[in-house]
């Protein structure tokens, strides 16, 4: 049987060159596939409590909103800077390079209020941590991330499980 790995697509040398870039859009635009993701997304949180989904822009929107559904709870973007309406709060980032800024909306986690972080891979962990330093300030507790894709040799699991964060991911895949 076909698993989530098998619907990934991979782009050789974009968005530069020596970049194997990990297409999820094939994954996502397949019922099966799409489901398939959802479900074993969900499939480490049965009885655990969690009271929001936060999702990373752009990607972790499309996985967060449908894992949010599934829970029966609300739904948080965290987005690039300016694209957020009300009050936020800011975070910088590390990129390959350079450097870039996200931000929450500073009413949107209550403190004390369980939160699952959800992105559709993990390389550097940069934005990642980005987004739970975000959390973190505003008083959230994050009960665990979830990922479709982990890229090990980047270190960001690693990174990660040094604050003290619990990674889920679905596949792994060798290099960039
Ligand atoms: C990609 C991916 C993750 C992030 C992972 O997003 O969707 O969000 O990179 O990299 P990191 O672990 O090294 O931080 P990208 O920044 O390309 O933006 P997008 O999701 O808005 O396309
Ligand atoms: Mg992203």
């Amino acid at each position: 049987m076909k698993q989530v790995q098998d619907y990934i697509r991979t782009i050789v040398d974009f968005p530069h060159e020596g970049i194997m870039f990990r297409d999820v859009t094939t994954l996502f635009a397949d019922p099966r596939g799409f489901r398939m993701a959802i479900d074993q997304m969900l499939h480490p949180y049965a009885g655990i409590d969690i009271d929001k989904v936060v999702g990373l822009e752009a990607r972790g929107f499309i996985l967060g909103g449908a894992i949010a559904h599934q829970l029966s709870v609300g739904f948080v973007p965290i987005r690039k800077k300016g694209k957020l309406p009300g009050r936020t709060i800011s975070q910088d980032y590390k990129l390959e390079y350079g450097e870039a800024i996200v931000e929450i909306h500073d009413d949107a986690i209550k403190p004390g209020e369980k939160v699952l972080v959800v992105d559709d891979l993990l390389a550097t962990g940069g934005t990642a941590e980005a987004g739970i330093k975000l959390i973190e300030r505003l008083g959230g507790e994050i009960v665990s991330t979830a990922f479709i894709i982990d890229l090990p040799e980047l270190g960001g699991r690693k990174r990660l499980e040094a604050m003290g964060m619990e990674v889920n991911a679905l596949c792994a895949f060798d290099g960039h």
